[in-house]
């Protein structure tokens, strides 16, 4: 049985509680951790959890019934807490983003790989059937070379979102909603179809006055070979119509899923091209459904990998492939210069300290509540089930 450690009992550990649930005969929680230990006692009530609560989660790493840590805490806190329980010889899983920076994010790889201990990065997004189902198309060659690819990560929050005295803040959060957000379409772009080596982007605030990071980005892709990419990252978009578009050599597919093909005329305009249609919906559909979504799935292969019946998926190097290219979009824009990929150890965008000093700080941040009374979340929408 996995003894399991929940650090950081606000939001997203509802979801981590949950699915550890799901797998009760695998798994079992045994430890929560939060600065407000009253917290965590009523989560475990509420949850019928039958654990002991800590504010400093040290004091849990000891423990030798505990075999995997699950880190809720805010992106500030990722690393240094992935790190210490890395060394205690736990398995990690541990929120996105990854961590404030791409030199965090390397600590984290090499306590990892130096412990031999497992350590996942939430993309729980890649479990859809929608996602899984377009990367295999994609990589079947079926639908020919991408040519063009769109990443609509539109979200709305209200202003109050910034008052969490954490959010807003360069320094705890880490940045705004291309890090927090849009990391989910972001990962799932470079999952499909991989790193762009040239990135050109803009980013603002344009109705979050109680924030000092973005609230908007747009930034443009270049990857080898000469296609393109546009990712939009928003938290104003009302109705938050998420998708990610490919325009292939033979289609259009995407994420939620949806085909169309064209074929051109003599003059070339486009006709219908119904047998392409057929051909790639015929793949798609002849693909298999994946047994546990989002957070659950990612768990149930976490689960597995440690019990040695599978392959991590989304472990620490590609945490941080994804961080990198959102670092990249934080550089751009920040500099209004097209910044090329992949960065080195010695370039401002590496650590968090030189990244930091470039960003601008849009509004100030005057207004900060400790907790609201209110925990309930949305998670991504038009992923698909
Ligand atoms: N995968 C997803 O779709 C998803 C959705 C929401 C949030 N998240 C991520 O989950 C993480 C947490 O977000 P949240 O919305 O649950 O935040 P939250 O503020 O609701 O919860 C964080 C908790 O951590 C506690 N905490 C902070 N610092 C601590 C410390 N040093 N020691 C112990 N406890 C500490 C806080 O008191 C709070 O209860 C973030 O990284 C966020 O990006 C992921």
């Amino acid at each position: 049985m996995i003894g399991i450690a929940i650090l950081g009992i606000g939001s997203i550990a509802e979801t981590h509680a949950r699915v550890f649930k799901t797998f009760s005969g695998r798994c079992v929680v045994r430890a929560l951790c939060d600065l407000y230990p009253e917290k965590a006692e009523k989560f475990a009530a509420l949850h019928g959890l039958d654990v002991a609560v800590y504010k400093d989660y040290r004091e849990i790493l000891c423990r030798d019934d505990i075999n995997l840590v699950s880190i809720c805490l805010p992106p500030s806190e990722h690393a240094e807490t992935t790190i210490a329980a890395l060394e205690a010889g736990k398995h990690v899983i541990v929120e996105k983003p990854m961590a404030a920076s791409l030199a965090q994010c390397d600590l984290m790889i090499e306590a990892a790989d130096k412990a031999g201990k497992l350590l996942s990065v939430v993309a729980q997004n890649r479990y859809s059937i929608p996602a899984m189902k377009l990367k295999r198309v994609i990589e079947s060659g079926l639908a020919g070379r991408v040519l063009h690819a769109t990443a609509n990560s539109l979200w709305w929050r209200g202003q109050s979102y910034y008052d969490l005295w954490w959010r807003g803040t360069w320094a705890k959060e880490g940045g705004g909603c291309t890090l927090n957000h849009a990391v989910h379409h972001i990962d799932l772009m470079r999952w499909m179809i991989g790193t762009p080596e040239e990135v050109t982007a803009v980013f603002s605030n344009a109705n979050h006055e109680n924030s000092e990071v973005e609230d908007l980005s747009v930034a443009i892709l270049k990857f080898p070979g000469g296609s393109l990419g546009v990712i939009t990252a928003s938290l104003v978009s009302h109705g938050e119509e998420q998708e990610l578009v490919f325009q292939t050599e033979r289609a259009r597919i995407s994420v939620p899923w949806k085909l169309k093909a064209s074929l051109p005329l003599e003059n070339g305009f486009p006709q219908d091209d119904p047998a392409t249609e057929r051909e790639i919906q015929d793949l798609y559909d002849s693909l298999p459904a994946i047994p546990y979504l989002g957070h659950e799935g990612q768990v149930d292969n976490l689960l597995s990998a440690i019990e040695g019946r599978e392959q991590l998926l989304i472990d620490g190097r590609e945490g941080r492939a994804t961080l990198e290219l959102i670092m990249a979009i934080y550089k751009s824009a920040a500099t209004r210069t097209t910044v090329r990929l992949p960065f080195s150890r010695d370039d401002s965008a590496y650590r968090k300290e030189t990244l930091l000093a470039l960003m601008p700080r849009f509004h100030e941040k005057k207004k900060s509540v400790e907790n609201f009374s209110e925990n309930t979340i949305t998670l991504g929408r038009n992923v698909g089930k």
